[in-house]
């Protein structure tokens, strides 16, 4: 009988990684404060819109949150929200775009900073990633710019920061703001500076997988007083501060974060550093050992990012070199116990949203007109590393992996070799 847990051999692991989320007593006893108190909503406390909040007398868990959060980021306001696709179309909403403005975004990354764009009647204009850290590639935006170009998104994929060095400059160069989707890059740094605080805004998720959770959850922070009123005033509906609470000025939303959730938050915060560190001391003995195969190539760890969150560990697989294909060698690992994936199936422009142009009827975006001209699946010529990445390349491990010890490394090593070694059982 083989050796291999495919084919009825013993695995490499059977228990599980790191729990996620991490709880203890303290995230209890804040839940359970709140419920005590009553006041499961923020208006509970008489604190309407954010910015206008007073500084005395009991505060609400989520304007104590959009604080410290905020704070840790090294921006001065923090909007707290339902969700991090509500915070990125928030922060879109509040630039004032016209119809049919283009905003440049990865083409490797969650349907959200896509769509958020299309929720703001603009059009996403997809550009590849970088082969080394699977972020948007600084050198193939400027050929993307068009009269039309009103912003450059960048994902901090997988908790990376991007290359500010070359895209700051080059974002200058063009007058265009910078967006930040951090939805992974909680406490994630880039030359000593919080990755979320370089851009007009950084737009961070709290939802189940993310690295600070409360199941859902999200926050708009930025420097920009402008632009942290337009969003606080779209998330409460379009209220104004200071303005009657039944008077409405913007298309708003209800975006709104409960007390319960931003009371969980407040603890997972103080978590984070030690977790990124760990995740990240786990990650940097994990691709030590792992570079080693042949056909095996971490993503770089750039050294001028100071905190990576690994939100996601990454690694190349070259199925030239090792004579398997990724998807049977992800399966193989599967069964050996190691949570690996090939992560996204395809880049985000040929999901059928895009490839069939399904946006809501014939008339929304309202820039519909602007992308008749557009054939979506033709960015696959315009973005051969992320095409490569999802049919074949990528494998994924989530960030919980990443909080154990250095066993747990040597399991994923061990199966990797076990995998690799008896690759010619598997068909
Ligand atoms: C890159 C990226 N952006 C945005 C989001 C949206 O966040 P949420 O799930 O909180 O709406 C996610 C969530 O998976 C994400 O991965």
């Amino acid at each position: 009988m083989s050796n291999l847990a495919l084919k009825g051999g013993n695995p490499v692991r059977t228990g599980p990684f790191h729990e996620w989320p991490v709880c203890d007593r303290r995230e209890e006893e804040a839940v359970l404060a709140v419920l005590r108190s009553k006041k499961w909503w923020r208006f509970a406390f008489g604190q309407g819109v954010n910015l206008a909040e007073p500084e005395e007398g009991e505060r609400s868990q989520v304007a104590c949150f959009q604080e410290e959060f905020a704070e840790y980021h090294d921006c001065r306001y923090g909007i707290a929200a339902a969700n991090g696709t509500g915070t990125l179309e928030m922060g879109i909403r509040a630039m004032n775009l016209e119809v049919g403005d283009e905003i440049i975004v990865p083409a490797y990354t969650y349907v959200a900073s896509a769509t958020s764009i299309l929720q703001n009647n603009a059009v996403p204009i997809f550009v590849d990633i970088d082969p080394d850290t699977y972020n948007l590639d600084p050198d193939k935006i400027e050929a993307a710019i068009t009269a039309r170009t009103r912003a450059i998104m960048v994902v901090h994929f997988g908790g990376q920061p991007v290359d500010f060095d070359k895209i700051l400059p080059l974002a200058e160069k063009h007058g265009l703001p910078v967006l930040e989707d951090a939805a992974h890059a909680h406490g994630c740094e880039w030359k000593g500076r919080k990755a979320g605080s370089f851009g007009l805004f950084g737009s961070f998720s709290f939802q189940a997988s993310k690295n600070m959770t409360a199941g859902e959850g999200g926050i708009i922070c930025s420097n920009n007083q402008e632009i942290a009123a337009e969003c606080d005033s779209l998330m409460w509906a379009g209220r104004k501060t200071g303005r009657p609470w039944y008077e409405f000025h913007r298309l708003g939303w209800n975006y709104r974060m409960t007390e319960i959730q931003a009371a969980i938050l407040r603890i997972q915060l103080q978590r984070l550093a030690e977790q990124n560190s760990v995740r990240e001391k786990n990650a940097l003995c994990l691709s030590g050992k792992l570079k080693e195969f042949p056909g095996i190539s971490p993503l770089r760890h750039d050294r001028r990012v100071t905190n990576h969150g690994y939100h996601i560990y990454m690694f190349r697989y070259n199925e030239k070199l090792t004579g398997l294909s990724r998807d049977n060698f992800i399966r193989a690992l599967a069964a050996e116990g190691i949570p690996a994936s090939g992560g996204y199936t395809f880049p985000l422009y040929k999901t059928p949203l895009f490839l069939n142009k399904k946006f809501i009827n014939g008339s929304f975006p309202l820039g519909t007109k602007y992308h008749e001209d557009i054939d979506y699946g033709a960015f696959a010529e315009k973005c051969p590393v992320a095409e490569k990445a999802c049919s074949s390349e990528a494998v994924w491990l989530p960030q919980n992996v990443l909080l154990g010890n250095e066993n747990d490394m040597n399991d994923v090593v061990s199966a990797v070799q076990k995998v690799l070694e008896n690759k010619n059982e598997i068909e």
